[in-house]
């Protein structure tokens, strides 16, 4: 799909991480092409929207910088990094009691060790319905149990995770303060909630009121000013005309397609487009 890679590839020796959550617009479906693309960078690997971390954990790089504006998801990572076996029994025992009732008692309480925390979120994005994070106005989680039981994954590796996350940097927060730390020999690469102008589907709504129009030109400014600076860009966005016109003149745009079946509805289930955006 792409070009051949700048530099040298991963290594072969290397165990394949599996992302240890399913996330909205996350990025394993593109993974292998795009970090073929990446490569490994000569200085940090910066990713501001972080969710589940697919091309984080198929290009493992070396020095990383990493963040979201999610908080929970932020310290689910860093508990991970810091204690990786206190996440793996405390699922154990969420997959020993998993049960109806069980769910929503979780769901309901919010435990105050960071460990617990953690496994708290893993639990539920892996029974939830749809592996969707969703909040309410008050910032509780507030999805309906799903039909997966299965706690415990069978690719589940998060010793690999811990070490990898060894030498990064985790950071709640804006996408903004992380780009503006990139320099010469950084790469960025920015998945954002995908919202375009004057149209709508029901996934891009959604994150119209998280993510705005306001803030897409926010983050195609921060990029060009890490561009200037000497770093390499790499952007997913929806291919839509508004998308183009606010790369196109400084970046390169390759589209691409996307098979969506994360909706709940099969009648919005399908192929969209989009595009990989290089600087
Ligand atoms: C499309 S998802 C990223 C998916 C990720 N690439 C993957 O493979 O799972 C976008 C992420 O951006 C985060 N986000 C939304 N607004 C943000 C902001 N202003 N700054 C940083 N992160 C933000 C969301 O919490 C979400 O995790």
């Amino acid at each position: 799909m792409f070009d051949a890679p700048h530099s040298s590839p991963i290594s072969a020796t290397d165990t394949k991480v599996i992302p240890f959550l399913k996330w909205a617009g996350g990025k394993r479906w593109l993974a292998s092409d795009l970090v073929k693309k990446i490569g490994q960078p000569v200085g940090r690997y910066i990713e501001p929207f972080l969710g589940g971390g697919a091309i984080f954990f198929t290009l493992r790089p070396k020095s990383a910088l990493l963040g979201d504006l999610n908080t929970e998801l932020v310290d689910t990572y860093r508990a991970i990094q810091k204690n990786w076996r206190g996440i793996k029994s405390r699922l154990e025992r969420h997959q020993e009691l998993h049960t109806k009732d069980y769910y929503y008692t979780v769901r309901s309480t919010t435990p105050k060790n960071a460990l617990d925390r953690a496994a708290r979120f893993i639990y539920l994005n892996r029974t939830c319905w749809n592996g969707l994070y969703r909040v309410n106005l008050s910032g509780v989680f507030n999805v309906p149990i799903g039909t997966k039981n299965t706690v415990l994954l069978d690719t589940d590796d998060f010793e690999t995770i811990s070490h990898l996350l060894e030498s990064a940097k985790i950071q709640a927060g804006d996408f903004e303060s992380l780009i503006d730390q990139a320099i010469e020999g950084d790469v960025v690469f920015a998945d954002p909630p995908y919202t375009v102008r004057h149209k709508f589907n029901g996934f891009v709504k959604y994150n119209e009121s998280l993510f705005s129009w306001d803030d897409q030109v926010r983050l195609r400014n921060s990029l060009l000013r890490a561009m200037n600076r000497g770093a390499k860009i790499f952007v997913t966005n929806a291919d839509h005309e508004s998308i183009r016109v606010l790369y196109g003149d400084e970046f390169e745009l390759t589209g691409i397609e996307r098979y969506s079946s994360i909706s709940g509805k099969s009648s919005t289930r399908g192929k969209y487009p989009e595009l990989v955006i290089t600087g």
